[in-house]
């Protein structure tokens, strides 16, 4: 499981950097997985949504670009990301840790956390607190990358481990931050163990959306009425 100072560390001294790299690194790819999020989101007309590790605030702008009408309140422990949130025009951020979050049972009708649970060091702690601040019915959408399977398995992986970090370390400064990121998605649960994490965890219904052949995924589940 991941370390929560390295994971703050690594955010913090990319922070600047990370929107460039993001969408060099998935060929803006990422742009399209989080519009057919929003899609999703859209169906379900919640009047508030937390965006939890909503990092630089991607997920969280698009969303407050497309739906006007949700309250957004984007939420993450490091600091230096929220900064450029804000920057970017994110109007309510949150400092707070997703596996602890200081606010109230049942008052968001939806959560999402794109690119974010995978860093978190206990996944089924934070999927039952997003649970817990979810309204009875409400929505959670998680986004994160998973592993094609197939032919594109072998050269996802020599991309992923030996040329994305290359890549990355000359866009960011630090290579680390993104040697991490192969591993972590290699042991990130996919597919049906991950709805099967869901369900235990409370949600009802949980659904997985492969994307691009399976490079990333979509989850959802609801919260029992
Ligand atoms: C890869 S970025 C994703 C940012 C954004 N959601 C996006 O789609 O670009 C991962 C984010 O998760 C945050 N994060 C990791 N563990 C966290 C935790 N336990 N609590 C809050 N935020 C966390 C990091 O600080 C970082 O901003």
């Amino acid at each position: 499981m991941p370390d929560p100072s390295f994971v703050h560390a690594a955010f913090s001294s990319i922070a600047s950097r990370y929107v460039t790299a993001n969408h060099v690194l998935s060929l803006g790819a990422d742009i399209l997985w989080r519009e057919r999020a929003l899609k999703m989101i859209a169906e379900w007309k919640p009047k508030n949504l937390l965006d939890i590790a909503t990092g630089t605030g991607d997920l969280a702008l698009a969303i407050k670009k497309a739906l006007p009408e949700v309250e957004v309140l984007g939420t993450d422990f490091c600091r230096p990301m929220l900064d450029v949130a804000v920057q970017r025009g994110l109007t309510h951020v949150l400092e707070a840790d997703a596996m602890n979050l200081p606010l109230p049972d049942a008052c968001y009708d939806a959560a999402t956390v794109a690119f974010g649970l995978r860093n978190m060091a206990d996944y089924e702690k934070a999927l039952r607190e997003f649970h817990r601040i979810l309204t009875p019915g409400g929505h959670l959408l998680v986004l994160d990358f998973s592993m094609p399977e197939g032919v594109l398995a072998k050269p996802y992986r020599l991309y992923l481990h030996h040329v994305l970090p290359r890549i990355a370390g000359l866009l960011t400064g630090n290579m680390g931050a993104y040697d991490y990121l192969g591993d972590s998605i290699e042991t990130f649960p996919r597919g049906e163990a991950f709805c099967q994490l869901l369900a235990r965890c409370g949600y009802l219904a949980p659904q997985a959306l492969p994307l691009m052949g399976g490079i990333a995924t979509i989850y959802t589940g609801q919260k029992p009425v």
